[in-house]
């Protein structure tokens, strides 16, 4: 079944209809999801997400542009999380030059406590990168040498993905391969290995086409599934089990 490894379900976009939407995943296919928390607030509402839907595992980070409100106290309250039931990854964490939030130093110090924080807890990491190809790329390679994770929502070249490949990190692939101007994430898939690539939504953003513009959710992650299945020459059911398998892989939910 499908596997959405990054969704935000705690989103105020979810709260007329959370319970009924997430309730309709599995007959839509979709057999597991991980809700990312992206500030602070977020933990809590993703620990809840995860104690009432038994399909739904959690990641807890701080997004680059609210790494502002990140501290020593909460810093300790990050690593007490994560240590819960249920928390299978360190994210979202990393750098965004596109919206430039935070200065570029605070966001690289953060960037790095928290891939260090994935270290000591031996956990994998959700990399969030926008127009900071180069800086994150240094980071990568100076911190986060035997981490696992994936650069989600990737945005970068082809031969930039083959780096994170090469280190042994999965591509994130969401709505945004169903877009007609999105020649370079095209490309990416096609060269990719399928063992290397990963379904996700980014939900309630980025949803694909035919339903670009509306609100995201896991149930839309047939269209992606189908655009790579045309893009690299293979079934649905390929892409879906073996998305599923790599998912399973990284998340350590064996
Ligand atoms: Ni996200």
């Amino acid at each position: 079944m499908i596997f959405d490894t990054h969704a935000h379900y705690d989103d105020e976009q979810f709260d007329e209809d959370r319970d009924s939407l997430l309730c309709s995943m599995q007959e839509g296919g979709v057999g597991t999801i991980v809700n990312a928390g992206s500030d602070v607030a977020s933990w809590e509402d993703v620990r809840a997400l995860t104690a009432r839907y038994p399909f739904i595992y959690g990641a807890a980070g701080v997004h680059p542009d609210d790494v502002g409100e990140l501290n020593e106290e909460n810093f300790r309250r990050l690593r007490a999380v994560l240590q819960e039931e249920k928390m299978v990854a360190v994210g979202e964490i990393g750098l965004d030059y596109y919206w430039d939030n935070e200065s570029h130093e605070v966001q690289k110090t953060w960037f790095i406590r928290q891939l260090e924080l994935a270290r000591e807890l031996d956990m994998p990491v959700i990399i969030h990168s926008r127009e900071a190809a180069a800086d994150t790329l240094q980071i990568m390679k100076e911190h986060a040498r035997g981490l696992e994770g994936v650069i989600h929502c990737f945005s970068y070249s082809a031969e930039m993905a083959r780096e994170y490949v090469k280190m042994g990190f999965y591509i994130g692939v969401g709505g945004v391969v169903t877009f007609k101007n999105s020649r370079k994430l095209k490309e990416v898939v096609e060269e990719i290995p399928l063992e290397y690539l990963l379904l996700e939504t980014d939900c309630p953003y980025l949803a694909p086409v035919p339903n670009r513009g509306k609100r995201n959710s896991s149930l839309n992650l047939v269209y992606v599934a189908e655009q790579i299945a045309g893009l690299k020459q293979l079934t649905y059911d390929e892409v879906v089990e073996q998305t599923e398998k790599n998912a399973r892989r990284l998340y350590n939910l064996l």
